[in-house]
């Protein structure tokens, strides 16, 4: 596409959509801003663009409507309606006034057009003469937006028209009339994005007037008592027939403290938010939504929709403005979900034309390699060490817990052994970041051989003298001693063996579908609240990710509550999440008889 950002400006750009796609999504997805206000609905007439080589280009009655035959001849088309099915060039014209964007996710460019839209009208009152229904006066003055109505908002409008000399401000949500606010309220105007883990649950409140964040509060999923992963908390509907309507009620408890909160803390009126987004996994987004989660759980391995429908955000619990819609992100799979979909839509992974590895490091491991044209998916089950599970000294990434390990190989270096622990205290356990590390750095030093085993007394000695005082043997294990209350055991060793084996087994069977080398990814994006904390470094290390500098390994942040904020700012970046699934292909791992095999070999750390 060439866009004229400013008059006088021209700008040639380059991009990649999947076929079938509308120009307009195509141009907002890569930052191109088109004139719109109805939102790619086809009504507004606004965005026109010029398409050179138009010939075989369909010419719509909307586009029969909107321009002459020369401009038709010359390529004048919709740009809500032209689906790219082949290359396209397109003129965009400049644009009067610089469209609002924000920046999201991994460098994400997001031109706001949330679903949600505020318009101030002042409409004439009736008269003897003029007797339209309060409705007829009011969508009269949307004429742009195809608006319906439910009996609530009717119910309401009698009032609001008369109570305030019939000014007032509609507030649409995408195609239906959520409200009639008195007066101008336009300004206020709010969302909530949720990234609903299976720990820990995060919100952010938004202005969607402006994109910026307003508050931002995180908890404990109150499912917690139900067990620490999905497949717990899966087993706990099939044993108890009430555990459903109680692992739903907590989701709704977990979802509303939340939202209440972050109100709380940015001063904002419940009532003042008209749209929440929501990703999670696919257990939790089925369990939020009191849907039977046990064909998850079991082989075959399936889920009720991959599209959850939308929902108001009162039937997730959540107490906002009671016509507040919610918006779920759909899933690719049982074990690649709405989060993961939302991951990709945070990081571009289908908008970018390098090759580049998405990993979510959690119990179950996402992994998403994209060459800059196909993209493949699928999920490693990477088991519970990352989070501190099964491993001796392990704990979550909370206060005590050590995240960061560096041994010295100097002998006569000042500290044998620096830690870094999360809130400053004494250390009390080992986080994921901080196993990661213990590892890559007892690989570094010699203190751990290939395979994975602690060497002997004789040989820690003669190595690391200074540090081999801490390499002992208790109850007939193995043990590094990191500090007086926490060590690193053979076994813990292999947890991890097993954890990054699983991960790598994974990003290799991908990288062999598309045909490449792990030498050409371009760039590794970390991710999941694990994920971000590892360093590059000691990922490399142990074999977690492909071996490439560590500048082309990038932590990525929480990016399923990034692709829930892109949700609510924008519609076309909404389409791109459903979009998404068209274009990746997921690729099932457990029915491989390669895995096994490729597991085993990929056990042991790179030397
Ligand atoms: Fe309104 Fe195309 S965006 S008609």
């Amino acid at each position: 596409a060439a866009s004229g950002p400013a008059a006088g400006e021209v700008r040639e750009r380059d991009v990649r959509v999947p076929p079938g796609v509308a120009v307009f999504d195509a141009a907002s997805w890569n930052g191109i801003a088109i004139d719109s206000t109805c939102g790619g609905h086809g009504t507004c007439h606004k965005c026109k663009v010029r398409i050179t080589d138009a010939e075989d280009v369909e010419v719509t009655r909307h586009d029969a409507k909107t321009f002459s035959a020369e401009e038709l001849a010359d390529g004048w088309r919709l740009a809500c309606l032209v689906r790219a099915q082949r290359d396209l060039r397109v003129d965009v014209p400049p644009l009067v006034t610089r469209p609002k964007a924000a920046t999201v996710g991994v460098g994400r460019q997001v031109i706001l057009r949330p679903a949600v839209q505020k318009r101030y009208v002042e409409l004439d009152e009736p008269t003897l003469s003029d007797q339209r229904t309060d409705l007829e006066r009011l969508l009269g003055a949307l004429d742009d937006l195809d608006v319906t109505v439910d009996l609530p908002v009717l119910r309401r409008l009698p009032g609001e028209l008369r109570r305030h000399d019939f000014k007032v401000t509609a507030v649409v949500d995408d195609t239906s009339l959520v409200d009639v606010e008195g007066g101008d309220t336009t300004a206020v105007c709010h969302g909530i994005a949720f990234d609903l883990g299976t720990t820990t649950v995060v919100a952010t409140l938004l202005d969607l007037t402006t994109g910026t964040p307003k508050a931002v509060a995180s908890r404990l999923n109150a499912q917690q008592p139900f067990g620490a992963d999905v497949i717990t908390r899966i087993s706990a509907t099939m044993m108890d027939p009430d555990a459903l309507d109680r692992l739903r009620a907590l989701a709704a408890e977990t979802l509303d403290a939340l939202a209440q909160e972050v109100c709380k803390d940015a001063g904002v009126d419940p009532e003042h938010v008209y749209e929440v987004a929501l990703a999670g996994n696919a257990t939790m987004t089925a369990l939020a939504l009191g849907i039977d989660p046990e064909p998850l759980g079991v082989a075959p391995f399936v889920m009720s929709t991959a599209h959850p429908p939308v929902v108001l955000a009162s039937d997730l619990g959540v107490a906002v403005h009671p016509r507040a819609r919610a918006v779920l992100f759909p899933a690719l799979g049982a074990y690649v979900g709405g989060d993961i979909v939302a991951g990709m839509l945070a990081t571009g992974m289908d908008r970018d034309k390098r090759t580049r590895l998405f990993i979510d490091v959690g119990t179950n491991c996402e992994i998403v390699l994209s060459d800059g044209d196909r993209i493949v998916a699928t999920a490693a089950p990477a088991g519970p060490a990352f989070e501190g599970g099964a491993i001796r000294s392990g704990m979550r990434a909370s206060d005590g817990a050590i995240e960061v390990v560096r041994l010295a190989v100097d002998p006569k270096a000042v500290e044998a052994v620096t830690l870094g622990v999360i809130g400053d205290v004494a250390p009390r356990g080992l986080c994921g970041s901080g196993l990661v590390d213990a590892v890559a750095e007892l690989v570094r030093v010699g203190l751990l051989d290939a395979s994975g085993r602690f060497v002997t007394d004789e040989v820690a000695a003669q190595r690391v003298p200074h540090l081999a005082p801490r390499l002992t043997t208790v109850d007939q294990e193995r043990i590094f001693r990191l500090a007086d209350d926490v060590v690193l055991s053979q076994r813990d060793v292999r947890e991890l063996q097993f954890a990054k084996a699983a991960i790598s087994t994974g990003w290799t069977l991908l990288l062999e579908e598309l045909g490449l080398e792990p030498g050409d990814v371009q760039q590794v994006l970390l991710a999941g609240s694990f994920g971000s904390y590892i360093s590059a470094a000691s990922a490399v290390r142990i074999g977690l990710v492909p071996p490439l500098p560590a500048l082309r390994i990038v932590s990525a942040g929480n990016v399923a509550g990034e692709g829930a904020k892109m949700a609510l700012l924008s519609v076309r970046e909404r389409a791109g999440a459903v979009a998404l699934l068209e274009e990746v292909t997921y690729v099932e791992l457990s029915d491989r008889s390669d895995f096994n095999d490729r597991f085993v070999d990929l056990l042991a750390f790179p030397v």
